[in-house]
């Protein structure tokens, strides 16, 4: 493995904040001075999975994994040590030394992200250089030079190799272009390339550290022989799943606001933005998941949905208002004046009107019995009994009970039927939708290929983790008693004998880094597990402790020395001279243990 100094390593750890980091895969909550979540690596209904910030570490009290930023996303993203690093380190500008050997696999994601951030400034300064020829369009879309700069906007003209004919000139690599999808071949002859992107309007897409990951495409030519909008491809660093076009500029305002404003294209997204109304994001095309979800209740649980007035922007609001209502969100929705979409509505409209309109915005569930109500009509039973079919499938999906309840009271009400038939099918539904999701989870193949054989742990093994643990939590009092009084030998598990001689061979780091370190080079992610575990633990009182643990691991080590030597007794002969040895080793390690005994045991 390539050698990262350890300084650098330590740096990208002390950057990332491991419960931010965990909250873009899981939903935290804070629990006392820890965070909480149901588990990412095994099923379970109750949460075990903790993170514990001060430390900067987590565990899973159900299924016992744990470690430090590396080892979740190497755990989560099946990734190695080396790839956690680079990923994080290209997050974090945090830059690596370089390679020798295969450079172009190391830094996959850095290459990556450089090439986005070429492409973006080379569109960007395009604009400006070729202004005329986008100004018409800037202006009949009123689209500010501020929101240009703020957003990084940029204007590639309508020719076929514009960005490639300028990595040429530069004389860069192609292939971080290729890779990130900037760059095409003609399938007929791989020697053609050409452009993706052409004669469009570039809207760089950030990740949440502002890195650009991807750019959205917007046509300018207004035929109908290409799409009107084109993104990126997926790539190592942009997972459509996982990113909602605009929060990385919002985040902080929806926090500040408590709210935030989902819209569906990046024009809506700008012209609000543009108008003073920062605290929203664009779904862009994509459909709603509950990954969307995840992200989003990082920052608030209060979602206004703010779709085109349109059939098909109804129905997605629909569709993706209902992965966010599943997921506990609390989620609202405002129908704009017909034919309007939020941006058409605010350059028409102005801010205060806008406000007044999100003043209008009505809970989920009563918008989704409207719709249903206007596509199938409430005329007769069977209509009806369609419609609360429908509305018992979105109510089963949900993650609370209590809000199944209340939706569940409101259907009842409304339709005229009885709470307890109402609530009786929510929970039949409910049952089938978990039973499919844990079928789905038994028969992931990469779960059942993670299982290595269980270690086997020998002699007083519980008591050498433990001393570990005293040593690792209270490193600076205990080093120089313990390394005084305790040899590598004494630990009879190789793994704890392992971890003995890196902690004595390292104690002059702090206690923080010294763990840290270790769980970066430990190989074996259980190992790494076993320590987490520890350092949750508190003990009270560790000198105490620390010498029934020395007691127990040293009688332990003679005694199965003994033991060892005892079997071997029984192939020899009592002539044989190795006899009266071994006899002696006996003698001699019995009278350790008493020694021992005596200083430890105290009454
Ligand atoms: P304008 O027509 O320029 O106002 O764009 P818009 O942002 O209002 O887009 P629209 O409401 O038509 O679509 C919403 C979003 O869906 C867009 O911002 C795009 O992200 C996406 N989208 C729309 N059309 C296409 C398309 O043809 N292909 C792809 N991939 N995405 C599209
Ligand atoms: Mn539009």
């Amino acid at each position: 493995m390539a050698q990262i100094p350890d300084h650098i390593i330590d740096r990208i750890r002390e950057t990332v904040d491991i419960v931010e980091l965990i909250s873009r895969y899981i939903n935290l909550k804070k629990q006392g001075k820890n965070f909480k979540a149901l588990c990412p690596f095994h099923t379970e209904k109750t949460p075990s999975f903790t993170v514990n910030a001060d430390k900067q570490i987590f565990y899973c009290f159900g299924c016992g994994a744990g470690g430090n930023v590396f080892n979740f996303l190497m755990r989560y993203e099946k990734i190695t040590f080396l790839e956690a690093i680079q990923k994080l380190s290209a997050e974090t500008g945090i830059e690596l030394p370089k390679f020798r050997e295969d450079e172009r696999k190391l830094s996959e994601y850095d290459q990556l992200y450089r090439a986005y951030q070429f492409a973006c400034d080379f569109y960007h300064n395009l604009l400006h250089s070729k202004y005329s020829q986008i100004e018409p369009y800037l202006k009949k879309r009123q689209i500010d030079p501020e929101t240009i700069k703020f957003f990084k906007i940029g204007y590639v003209p309508d020719e076929w190799d514009t960005l490639y004919q300028e990595i040429l000139r530069k004389k860069m690599d192609l292939e971080p272009f290729q890779k990130a999808g900037l760059i095409l071949e003609s399938e007929k002859d791989r020697q053609k390339k050409y452009d993706r992107f052409r004669n469009r309007l570039m809207f760089p897409i950030l990740n949440l550290s502002g890195r650009i990951i991807a750019f959205g495409g917007r046509d300018l030519g207004g035929t109908t022989e290409t799409p009107k909008y084109i993104n990126s491809p997926e790539s190592a660093v942009y997972i459509k799943s996982q990113v909602l076009y605009g929060l990385y500029f919002a985040k902080e305002w929806i926090r500040q606001e408590g709210f935030v404003i989902m819209v569906e294209g990046y024009m809506d997204h700008l012209q609000l933005f543009q108008n003073d109304i920062k605290n929203v994001v664009a779904t862009s095309g994509t459909a709603l998941t509950s990954e969307h979800a995840k992200l989003i209740r990082r920052y608030t649980k209060e979602i206004v949905l703010c779709y085109d007035a349109d059939a098909a922007g109804i129905q997605a609001a629909v569709r993706g208002g209902q992965i966010l209502f599943q997921d506990n969100l609390n989620v609202r929705v405002i129908i704009l004046p017909e034919n309007e979409d939020p941006d058409s509505f605010l350059r028409k409209n102005n801010k205060s009107e806008f406000y007044a309109l999100l003043k209008t915005a009505r809970d989920y569930f009563d918008f989704r019995i409207e719709q249903l109500q206007k596509t199938i009509g409430m005329q007769d039973v069977s209509q009806k009994s369609k419609i609360v079919e429908d509305l018992i499938d979105c109510l089963g999906g949900h993650s609370d009970p209590l809000k199944q309840n209340f939706y569940g009271n409101i259907i009842a009400e409304k339709f005229n039927l009885q709470e307890s038939t109402i609530t009786e099918e929510i929970r039949r539904k409910s049952k089938q939708i978990k039973s499919r999701e844990m079928r789905y989870q038994d028969n992931e193949p990469d779960r059942k290929a993670q299982e290595k054989p269980s270690l086997s742990l020998v002699g007083a093994w519980s008591a050498e983790k433990d001393l570990l643990l005293i040593l690792l939590n209270h490193l600076d009092e205990v080093k120089n008693v313990i390394f005084q009084l305790v040899e590598e030998q004494d630990f009879l598990n190789k793994e704890f004998r392992h971890i003995f001689t890196l902690v004595k061979e390292n104690s002059s780091k702090s206690k923080d880094e010294l763990t840290h370190w270790l769980f970066s080079i430990l190989e074996d992610e259980r190992i790494v597990s076993l320590l987490t575990a520890e350092l949750f633990k508190e003990i009270s009182k560790p000198e105490r402790y620390l010498n029934d643990c020395i007691l127990k691991i040293k009688v332990t080590r003679y005694q199965t020395e003994i033991d060892t030597i005892k079997q071997q007794l029984k192939q020899l002969n009592p002539s044989q001279p190795e006899y009266q040895a071994h006899l002696h080793q006996i003698n001699s390690n019995l009278s350790k243990i008493h020694e021992i005994r005596k200083i430890f045991t105290r009454k």
